[in-house]
């Protein structure tokens, strides 16, 4: 498993060779917000789970700065405030009702409740290197991936690398697939998020949140292909890995007798292909640029941490109330499973 290789690579690895940022991120609170997609509106429609900074709220503009405003932040690097965020999962029973599939932590990262674990490299993760130079997001940046509306494999390929993994441990990593897994997963699935790493050098934002974006013009970040004339700033590679705990989920019985997988995003797809996810910079001051340009892997001694129960009490009161715990006839926002547009 490549992944292990890394991790082995790493402990055994001088230290003086890396820069990746590798850490947990607690639950700050699960809400009907998006203040990226439709600002100013709660309920949005449909549910997130959201975790960093708790100035999170429905309405964040650039100029504000807002995570700067925060007061605390759920994840390790306690001078992140960024927001970063995603749908929910939610499983399908038999008798039509959907129940949210709650999160669990990565391998290493126990003790931390729900969130998702976020990573900023200079490099791809199997570069055990890590030494090209990067430029770290601006005040005020943001940007979205993915395609709320993607029903088909041919619209996610748009996006580099939008997975899951079936997990039979925590710690698998591959196959990744575009699509969710079609079998029960013994120990859960894993959505990975990786956004494009390629800035236009001027826009913080842009109508749809990805245009001020865009993939290496050849090859991927992973091998070093390089940024576009239109984005020719090279930025960190952000990357999110949520872990749906799907235990509760796994009995057979309870699966569509078509033999249909039962999971759908918190929007009705139950396809997959319309994985997305949310950034709003946060970092105070130089700390990312500080972190990315130091040597450090995972626990970067450049950045100031706080332990898990600093991390686990950064939560927010819901704004928008309503059943996010039982079994319901439809999801929050009133949306049912769609396969198709
Ligand atoms: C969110 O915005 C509302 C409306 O502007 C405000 O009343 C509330 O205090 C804000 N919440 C936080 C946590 O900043
Ligand atoms: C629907 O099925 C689930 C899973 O088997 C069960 O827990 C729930 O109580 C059922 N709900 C209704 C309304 O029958």
């Amino acid at each position: 498993m490549r992944w292990n290789t890394l991790a082995a690579a790493a402990l055994f690895a001088p230290s003086n060779v890396l820069a990746l940022l590798r850490f947990p991120c607690g639950q700050l609170v699960i809400d009907r917000l998006d203040p990226l997609v439709t600002p100013g509106m709660a309920p949005s429609p449909h549910l997130h789970q959201i975790v960093g900074g708790n100035s999170f709220n429905a309405t964040m503009v650039p100029e504000k700065d807002m995570p700067q405003e925060s007061t605390c932040t759920s994840c390790q690097f306690s001078e992140d405030f960024s927001n970063y965020w995603t749908a929910i999962l939610y499983f399908k029973a038999k008798n039509g009702t959907y129940k949210r599939v709650p999160q669990i932590q990565n391998v290493g990262f126990e003790g931390v409740k729900g969130g998702m674990t976020v990573y900023y490299m200079q490099d791809g993760l199997y570069n055990f290197q890590q030494t090209s130079k990067v430029t770290a997001f601006q005040p005020g940046f943001r940007m979205f991936i993915g395609d709320v509306n993607a029903r088909t494999r041919e619209e996610v390929e748009k996006f580099r690398q939008l997975t899951f993994t079936c997990l039979q441990t925590l710690s698998t990593r591959d196959p990744q697939t575009l699509d969710f897994p079609k079998q029960p997963c013994p120990a859960g699935i894993m959505t990975a998020l990786r956004f494009p790493t390629c800035w236009d050098g001027k826009n913080l934002d842009s109508p749809d949140h990805m245009a001020h974006m865009a993939y290496p013009e050849s090859g991927t970040f992973e091998t070093g292909g390089p940024c576009p004339a239109s984005h020719p700033v090279r930025m960190p590679q952000l990357f999110y890995e949520v872990i749906w705990d799907t235990k509760q989920f796994n009995n057979k019985a309870d699966w569509p007798d078509d033999g249909s997988q039962p999971f759908v995003w918190s929007f009705g797809d139950g396809t997959g292909y319309a994985n997305h996810g949310d950034y709003v910079f946060g970092w105070q001051d130089d700390s990312l640029q500080r972190a990315m340009d130091s040597p450090c892997y995972q626990n970067c001694p450049t950045l100031k941490s706080q332990n898990n129960a600093a991390m686990n009490a950064c939560t927010m009161k819901r704004r928008v109330n309503e059943d996010i715990d039982g079994w319901v006839k439809v999801l929050p926002g009133g949306h049912v499973a769609n396969y198709r547009k």
